[in-house]
């Protein structure tokens, strides 16, 4: 018997129960983790409000690391004893031992710790794609990053730094601006008393930037839009203040032919001939130490009501692990 949060009913941070679960053997192409960290992803409140569904009762989380204990038939990138990493479905991420499909996950570099890793696969995959193939980033790009000290944002921030553009990052308060800073952001933009609108526009001199990484929704849909120069693209990738209402395409004729996509991380997790190059890439960038991983906070899993309330609560700055054993 070992423990994981399950959730029977969608709602508030409350319905994260702590509880004993049967952990079988793994069926072909499946392996059995034991977990030693499990990262903590915004989507993972998405999945426990409702807003992306799956069946219930069922799990949640979609990034861990850990040590195989067991191999299904089939499975030849694996062997008992590997350290490994992975993020995507399905979700059950919150446990200490899983039974999972071994096509999502990859081996850590030694130099690679578990929490580490739990802290970065996912927000890292997801930086990769985003500043590497949705819109390639060239040095000399200036670039409009909502979120700038979260998760995601923080690695983001160094990773266009190394890639020698200029980022422009939005932060909801002064301590946020001066984190996003000493990861690399130029222009931390606190947008609770500030425009990014006209920020954006003061810093390109009115030309606009040739992409946002928009992982807000809702509430900045629009403005970030406005940001764009003529032909920019436009990457709506999350949903923090809610999902972005249907958009009437015209606009972005209006605007000057811009380009939006909506990508999302799993495209890329469940094919393996682009993770495996995605991961390499990801490791180099953290051991060249161009970007640096770090874990900002730490909770037992059996509390991951609590960091879910912090995070909603934006009280989290960078990334999150949840110890499984702590
Ligand atoms: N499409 C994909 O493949 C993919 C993959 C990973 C993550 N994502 C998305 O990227 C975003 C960042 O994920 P993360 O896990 O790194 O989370 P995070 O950025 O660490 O946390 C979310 C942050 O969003 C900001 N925010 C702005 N408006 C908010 C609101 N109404 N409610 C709550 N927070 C708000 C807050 O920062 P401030 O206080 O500075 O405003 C908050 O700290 C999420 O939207 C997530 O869904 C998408």
């Amino acid at each position: 018997m070992s423990k994981a949060i399950r959730i029977f009913e969608n709602g508030g941070p409350e319905v994260l129960q702590w509880v004993d679960v049967e952990v079988g053997e793994p069926g072909p192409g499946e392996i059995r983790l034991r977990q030693e960290a499990v990262g903590l992803n915004y989507i993972d409140v998405y999945f426990r409000t409702g807003l992306y569904k799956q069946p219930l009762p069922g799990g949640i989380g979609m990034e861990g690391a850990g040590v195989v204990e067991a191999v299904g038939e089939g499975v030849t990138h694996l062997r008992v004893g590997d350290r490994v990493a992975y993020a995507g479905r399905p979700t059950g991420a919150y446990a200490q031992v899983r039974v999972m499909p071994a096509d999502i996950v990859v081996k850590l570099p030694d130099a690679v710790s578990f929490e580490q890793a739990a802290a970065m696969m996912l927000q890292g995959l997801t930086v990769q794609y985003l500043v590497r193939d949705t819109y390639r980033v060239q040095p000399g790009d200036t670039v409009l990053l909502h979120a700038a000290a979260g998760g995601v944002g923080l690695i983001a921030c160094q990773w266009l730094k190394a890639l020698g553009a200029t980022v422009i990052g939005t932060v909801g308060s002064d301590e946020k601006a001066e984190l996003a800073r000493q990861h690399g952001c130029d222009h931390p933009v606190v947008y609770t008393r500030e425009s990014f609108l006209e920020r954006v526009k003061d810093i390109t001199g009115g030309k606009g930037v040739p992409v946002v990484y928009d992982s807000i929704g809702q509430q900045t849909f629009h403005d970030s839009l406005d940001c764009l120069s003529p032909r920019g693209m436009m990457v709506s990738f999350g949903n923090a203040s809610g999902p972005v209402p249907p958009v009437d395409l015209s606009l972005l004729a209006s605007k000057g032919s811009l380009k939006l996509t909506r990508p999302t991380i799993a495209t890329y997790v469940t094919n393996r001939a682009l993770l495996e190059p995605m991961a390499a890439e990801l490791f180099e960038v953290v051991q060249s130490g161009k970007v640096k991983i770090e874990v900002n906070q730490r909770y037992a899993l059996a509390d991951a009501a609590q960091a879910h309330r912090d995070l909603e609560a934006r009280r989290t700055t960078g990334s999150t692990v949840l110890l499984p054993n702590g």
